[in-house]
């Protein structure tokens, strides 16, 4: 089941936005969520107090992005654990929301066996739960970490490939803090740039048809009073046929064993354009996104999502007239095409940045290295 609360009094956040947090009120442990499909119209709560809520905010996008989602996940199974759920169940349904992001289902493995590991060595239920919400912290907190030091690797890069400074980044959808258990992927790079005076300016690529540019990310970055202008995604060949852009920095759902990133529908074309131009097309990612079980591109499940998402638009405060609870922007019955991501291959990405250090190039075997060598750490 889940709540909505609307947040009340002064915001205590000044560039910080938890997107989730476990809590634990005396009617039991819940996991809060920032509602994102509310964003940046309102910030509400959306409170989960079981696996089933989770599963529905994950399909909904009220809780998104790659880091996040493995994040997620992996609080969803100490959820249905602590609540005396059925954990393989609730962990089977969450791992199945959404089919991309090798990140959720990671974050649910982890949980999960670390539930089977103290079920096995102890028979005790309590303790089990306590080992499943034990491995959602662990990966909470390494994922802050690990964002700090994509930024870090980040910025050391785009200082190298651009020695002029004043970067002109163009970035797509939301890698931010709201993907994440610290300031993000990409966006946390570009928020780097900003912090060191680096960064002239950033473009946000709107991001149709949910528009996690224009809701999230201009959100993120105007509270953290970054130069950012907003573009439809269309006005990107017309931004690097002008010389605008010296660098494109976007997130990754999955990395495949040979480098090939899937990330959000509009990355594959702004990689193009930024091969044409000579600009640099930069990934950021963890490395928990590079997944070596998906051997290439063509290997990876793009999810195809509702068309009424780009046969209707939405928002919050306007009334509902369509099948999608939003109005219609197309004729009724018009069939859309709406893949949620696009697959860019190896030899257009410029460099793939983790909390391990830079990939350049992209290459299999420089990705296996780097994969064996965080197994390492
Ligand atoms: O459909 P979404 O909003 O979950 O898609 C998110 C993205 O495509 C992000 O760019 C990706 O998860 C990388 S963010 C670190």
């Amino acid at each position: 089941m889940a709540d909505q609360d609307a947040r009340s009094g002064e915001d205590k956040r000044p560039t910080e936005i938890p997107a989730l947090r476990w809590e634990e009120p005396p009617e039991g442990p819940v996991l809060v969520l920032l509602d994102q499909t509310r964003l940046p119209a309102e910030e509400v709560e959306l409170v989960c107090t079981d696996a089933s809520a989770l599963v529905e905010a994950i399909r909904s996008l009220a809780v998104r992005g790659a880091p996040l989602l493995g994040i997620a996940g992996a609080y969803g199974v100490a959820l249905a654990a602590v609540r005396g759920f059925e954990v393989e169940e609730a962990a089977a349904a969450l791992a199945g929301a959404r089919p991309t992001a090798v990140n959720l289902a990671v974050g649910v493995r982890r949980a999960q066996a670390a539930h089977q590991e103290a079920l096995a060595r102890t028979g005790d239920t309590r303790q089990a739960a306590a080992a499943a919400l034990a491995a959602a912290r662990t990966l909470h907190r390494q994922d802050a970490e690990a964002s700090a030091r994509m930024a870090a690797h980040g910025l050391a890069l785009l200082d190298e490939l651009l020695p002029a400074g004043g970067h002109r980044v163009l970035t797509h959808c939301n890698s931010g803090a709201l993907v994440s258990g610290g300031e993000g992927t990409a966006f946390a790079v570009a928020l780097a740039a900003h912090r060191s005076g680096r960064l002239r300016r950033l473009w946000v690529d709107e991001t149709r048809p949910l528009l996690q540019g224009a809701r999230l990310t201009a959100y993120e970055a105007a509270r953290n009073d970054m130069a950012y202008t907003l573009l439809t995604d269309n006005a990107a060949g017309s931004l690097f046929a002008a010389g605008e852009v010296d660098a494109v920095l976007v997130g990754a759902d999955r990395i495949a064993a040979d480098g090939s990133v899937a990330n959000k529908v509009g990355s594959y074309p702004l990689a193009v354009l930024a091969r044409y131009h000579h600009v640099p097309f930069i990934v950021v990612a963890p490395v928990t996104t590079v997944d070596p079980d998906t051997p290439d591109g063509a290997s990876i499940e793009v999810e195809q999502r509702p068309g009424y998402e780009v046969t209707e638009v939405t928002a919050p405060q306007v009334p509902v007239t369509g099948a999608g609870g939003g109005i219609p922007v197309a004729p009724l019955g018009t069939q859309a095409y709406n893949p949620a991501f696009d697959v860019t291959p190896p030899e257009l990405v410029t460099a793939i940045v983790t909390e391990e250090g830079v990939v350049s190039p992209v290459t299999a075997e420089a990705l296996a290295e780097l994969c064996a060598r965080s197994r390492q750490v």
